[in-house]
C-alpha cells in the first residue's frame, strides 16, 4: 500500500521519496494514538481495530483517496496538515481540531496509508 502511494507520488512528480519519509512517522504508534485518541468515535477504521461509526467517512483504503475532505491532495504533508487541524483547511470541516502534535500526526499519518 505504502509502496502504491510512493509509487504514486513519484509518477506525479509532486514529492520525492525523501520528503515522503520525513512525512510519515511511526505506523505502530500511529496505531496506539488513533485508539487513544477515539478517531472510531466518528470513523470507521479497518484492520486491527476494526470497529468504529460513520460520523465522518470510513478510512478503509485511505491511501487511494485522492482528496482529503474533498479539498486537498492526499499527499503525506497534507495529512499530517489535516490530521492537525482540519478547520484550517476547510473552516466548514465538522472534524474537531484535537490537538495532535507534529509527530503524533506524522505517526497517525504513517499508519492510516497501512489501511486496507
Ligand atoms: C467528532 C468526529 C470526528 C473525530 C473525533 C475525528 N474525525 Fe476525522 N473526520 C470527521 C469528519 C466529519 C470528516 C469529514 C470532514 C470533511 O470532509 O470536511 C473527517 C475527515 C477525516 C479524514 C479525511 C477523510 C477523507 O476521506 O476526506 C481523515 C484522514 C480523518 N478524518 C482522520 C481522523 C483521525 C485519524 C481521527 C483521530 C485522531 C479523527 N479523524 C477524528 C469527523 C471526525
Amino acid at each position: 500500500m505504502l509502496y502504491g502511494l510512493l509509487l504514486i507520488l513519484s509518477v506525479a512528480g509532486c514529492g520525492q521519496d525523501e520528503a515522503v519519509s520525513a512525512a510519515l512517522g511511526d505506523a505502530e504508534r500511529g496505531k496506539e494514538a488513533v485508539a487513544r485518541y477515539g478517531c472510531i468515535a466518528c470513523h470507521a477504521i479497518p484492520g486491527a481495530l476494526n470497529q468504529g461509526s460513520n460520523v465522518g467517512p470510513p478510512l478503509h483504503k485511505i491511501a487511494q483517496r485522492a482528496y482529503l475532505g474533498g479539498v486537498i491532495p492526499n499527499t503525506p504533508e497534507q495529512m499530517v496538515r489535516w490530521l492537525r487541524n482540519p478547520a484550517a483547511i476547510d473552516p466548514r470541516s465538522a472534524m474537531p481540531n484535537l490537538g495532535l502534535s507534529e509527530a503524533e500526526a506524522k505517526d497517525i499519518a504513517a499508519y492510516l496509508y497501512t489501511l486496507k
